[in-house]
């Protein structure tokens, strides 16, 4: 899924010949396409539920409490509701399901083919959703866009990583969270103008608008040949050789397809990927699968990303302020990705996971000091002064920020480049599919979390926070210049991890027991 971009990096110091040819470019272009369809939705559905015609439609009674509260009734409850958290979360419940199918669709049929359903589940997504009369038409939108993302997140990145030159494998998988964050950001300007809308039908455009990347990735996906290695996997050895000679824009792709070829039987020699990673020395690998993109969605940069326009609201903003209060870190989530890929390689992993994390925590504990400094625990805070918008819609920048460079690229990364080929597939569907389910479940519960926890709730995410710092201090070596084949060093020389990892000669035994 995003970022999912898994490559061979310079297999011992090896150099393929090749260019970054236009073929390649217009890849990367329906590769972006994938990132802007599933940041469009992280970003469309808080900006829609805050929007009154869209609520007295499908949610009246939430509708009816928003109208009725009076600035003495508790705040923090004013969106409590599980069917519209539902609108938001069902997405990625479906999103979770079809990830999982979609990894055999992409072995079996190519990932073109994945890519092609995905655009088409999307623009049907996109259609029963912009013309919705009834709430189950829009939850079965959002799980038919759940389904379109499930199968281009999950074929969009392998198909780039297997098409791109080596060289170029790290800065794209960036580009992809890249366009994530530009999905977000628009829908966050579309909300902000649709919102304006006076015949008060502008949620149509806003879920409409998600059919013109849906489109895009289809054509994209019909005149887009199958990656060489898809090719070489389906037997297609010949067909293989030529596309790569295309892509690559020269002949001289002999020593690379060999590579292939070989990469491709070595891992289909391995029959059971699954049980392979349990084994206890790919326990390194199988940890960061899981944890990983746990910690990334604890951090609770989703509540913002799903729910800023409904935040703001909570604490006092008017409809448009929230709107536009949310294009504000909708744009500083964007600008802030532009950090972490100029200096991922130059600073490397670890410095900005940490910095990253103690920025978003001492952002955390100042915005609790706010909400609770005016809110309390009764969630009634009186007039609020205009400075107060500022200090908090601020600190949520900063915040934002320190997720931008560190936890949102560097979570899908950090997992692609540490997996090795024969476990690559099982260990990425474990990744994106912990990664869906707890997006699923921050949807879900936050508005409930909100109104139970209080300011509380920012408390909770600031420890998660800690703990995953600290999870990184201690447990994740540093993968910068690292090429994906000696990758297995890294936890060999680790203080916690070597006993887990075998040398290299033992690792090799394992392999042939595995093949046997
Ligand atoms: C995360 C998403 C998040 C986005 C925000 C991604 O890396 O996986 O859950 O909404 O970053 O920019």
């Amino acid at each position: 899924m995003a970022g999912g971009l898994i490559g061979k990096g310079t297999a011992n110091g090896k150099q393929y010949p090749g260019k970054l040819t236009f073929r390649v470019f217009v890849t990367c272009m329906v590769a972006a396409f994938g990132g802007l369809i599933f940041g469009y939705d992280l970003g469309i559905s808080g900006g829609v539920t805050s929007m009154d015609p869209f609520l007295k439609k499908f949610f009246p009674d939430v509708y009816a409490k928003e109208m009725n509260m009076k600035p003495s009734d508790n705040q923090y409850c004013r969106f409590d509701s599980q069917i519209l958290t539902l609108f938001t979360s069902s997405l990625y419940l479906a999103a979770l399901v079809a990830s999982l199918c979609a990894s055999s669709i992409t072995r079996i049929f190519g990932r073109r083919l994945t890519m092609l359903s995905g655009g088409i589940l999307f623009l049907a997504g996109a259609g029963f959703n912009a013309f919705a009369q009834k709430v189950w038409m829009l939850i079965v939108g959002r799980m038919l866009l759940g389904f379109g993302i499930g199968c281009a997140n999950q074929s969009v990145p392998i198909y780039v990583s297997e098409v791109a030159p080596y060289k170029y494998r790290g800065a794209l998988n960036m580009m992809f969270q890249l366009a994530i964050t530009i999905g977000i950001f628009v829908a966050n300007v579309l909300n902000y103008f649709f919102a304006k809308m006076k015949n008060g039908e502008g949620w149509h455009y806003s879920l409409g608008f998600a059919a013109v990347p849906a489109v895009m990735i289809i054509i994209g996906a019909i005149f887009l040949p199958d990656s060489p290695s898809s090719l070489i996997e389906r037997g297609k050895d010949e067909k293989a050789k030529q596309e790569l000679i295309k892509i690559r824009g020269t002949s001289d792709v002999d020593e690379e397809f060999k590579d292939l070829v070989e990469a491709s039987q070595s891992s289909m020699a391995v029959k059971h990927p699954w049980a392979t990673l349990l084994k206890r020395h790919y326990r390194p690998q199988l940890v960061m699968a899981i944890a990983i993109p746990f910690f990334q969605q604890l951090t609770g940069m989703n509540v913002i990303t799903f729910y800023a326009p409904v935040l703001f609201r909570t604490i006092g903003f008017g409809s448009n302020a929230s709107l536009m209060s949310s294009m504000i870190t909708g744009g500083f989530n964007a600008l802030a990705t532009f950090v972490s890929i100029f200096t991922v390689d130059k600073v490397g992993r670890r410095k900005l996971f940490l910095e990253g994390g103690a920025q978003m925590f001492i952002c955390q504990i100042v915005i609790t000091a706010a909400i609770a400094s005016k809110f309390g625990v009764d969630g009634n805070p009186g007039m609020l002064p205009i400075w107060y918008a500022f200090f908090v819609v601020g600190f949520i920048c900063i915040y934002v920020m320190g997720f931008a460079w560190s936890w949102g690229p560097l979570g899908w990364l950090v997992p692609s480049e540490i997996f090795p080929l024969e476990v690559r597939s099982a260990a990425q569907s474990i990744n994106v599919s912990v990664n869906m389910i707890f997006t699923f479940a921050i949807a879900q519960v936050f508005t409930s979390m909100l109104c139970h926890m209080k300011f509380g709730l920012f408390i909770f995410f600031a420890c998660f926070v800690l703990v995953m710092s600290g999870f990184i201090y201690k447990f994740l070596p540093e993968t910068k210049g690292v090429p994906i084949e000696e990758m297995s060093v890294v936890w060999q020389n680790h203080s916690y991890w070597k006993k887990f990892v075998k040398s290299a000669s033992e690792e090799a035994n394992a392999k042939v027991d595995n093949s046997c």
